[in-house]
């Protein structure tokens, strides 16, 4: 099989706070081939962001540990100097956030925030990079180029914004694009003009996604693969298809449950499933669901499951009763 574009093994993120060391990231391992957009998801607290952090080398060594391997295009990351793995980011791999605002300069013009980001990540000319952003700015759907790039961000809306921060994030063609919850402060409207956006992108350029979400409807609409986090450790995999067809993991499936009917509000998702992510300073010694789980029995308190295939190799679950869960649930 060919080499995959990105390749995690066994991530780990330990921070260092007052009550002691905690690991909201436990030992994840997942790959994104070029052409293809996986999809991570979880509620909120499970450890995305940290993911997305650790993968972007955004985490401090001050109070945080990033252990496990980080494979970009062949190049190992974990093993760069930060400085080095600070060129990469923007370049090879970019990010886009939730809350464009606060990743734009209120006081610099969008036009001049993207050339910042030309300068740095290409050797193009003034003139070169003036038509440059105006081309990125047309590629992400912004109807008048010249007008938003001597725009300031808060005269745009979000969804503008958002659009600038894809431009910017692609302004250095990078190989590998890591979206954390980009739409969910967008309403359904253009949160599905955003995801069409990308997808676009992602089809002209052959770039690799990591979407991070916490609705399954965006899932649905934008992702081949799915990895499920639960208390920072992968409870599922599968492909798209199998995932709504014959997902396995209880908690995987009580989300499904907990999907909002089509009139409700999408941002009511996830908060149906009784009980909470465990806390990050307990210490696990079985299955980190197990409290909230109708399935459970004393083998899984005691043992942690292991990520296991079932019935295909690409199909990953951690859970003692994956056979039966079909049946029971
Ligand atoms: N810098 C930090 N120091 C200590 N704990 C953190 C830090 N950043 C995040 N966490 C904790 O790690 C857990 C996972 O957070 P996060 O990855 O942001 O979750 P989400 O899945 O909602 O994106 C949460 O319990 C959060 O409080
Ligand atoms: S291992 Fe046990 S507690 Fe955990 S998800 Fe499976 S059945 Fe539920
Ligand atoms: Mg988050």
């Amino acid at each position: 099989m060919a080499e995959a574009l990105l390749q995690v093994d066994n991530l780990r993120v330990n921070f260092a706070t007052r009550r002691g060391v905690v690991a909201p990231v436990r030992g994840i391992s997942f790959q994104v081939n070029a052409h293809e957009t996986l999809g991570i998801i979880g509620e909120s607290g499970c450890g995305k962001s940290v993911t997305a952090q650790a993968l972007m080398g955004l985490l401090s060594p001050r109070t945080s540990r990033v252990e496990g391997a980080i494979t970009l295009g062949g190049r190992a990351l974990h093993s760069l100097s930060d400085k080095a793995r600070r060129r990469l980011s923007g370049q090879e791999m970019a990010m886009i956030f939730q809350d464009p605002l606060s990743s734009l300069n209120p006081v610099l013009t969008v036009g001049f925030q993207i050339d910042e980001s030309l300068r740095l990540h290409t050797s193009l000319n003034r003139a070169a990079r003036r038509e440059k952003i105006l081309a990125l700015l047309g590629q992400v759907g912004i109807t008048d180029p010249e007008r938003c790039a001597s725009a300031w961000p808060h005269e745009l809306s979000g969804g503008m914004r958002q659009r600038v921060m894809i431009a910017m994030a692609i302004s250095g063609s990078p190989a590998l694009l890591i979206a954390d919850e980009p739409t969910t402060a967008l309403d359904a409207t253009i949160q599905a003009q955003i995801l069409d956006l990308l997808d676009e992108i992602k089809r002209q350029t052959g770039m690799g996604i990591v979407f991070i979400t916490h609705d399954l409807s965006v899932v649905a609409r934008l992702c081949q693969r799915v990895v499920v986090l639960y208390a920072g450790q992968v409870v599922e995999e599968t492909d798209v298809q199998t995932l709504f067809a014959d997902p396995r993991h209880p908690y995987t499936r009580a989300l499904l449950a907990a999907r909002p009917s089509a009139d409700s509000q999408p941002k009511t998702a996830l908060r149906e499933i009784p009980g909470q992510v465990p806390s990050l300073h307990t210490p696990l010694t079985g299955c980190a669901f197990a409290d909230r789980c109708p399935l459970a029995q004393p083998r899984c308190r005691a043992q942690v499951p292991a990520l296991r295939s079932y019935e295909t190799a690409s199909h990953q679950v951690r859970c003692w009763r994956a056979d039966e869960t079909g049946a029971l649930l």
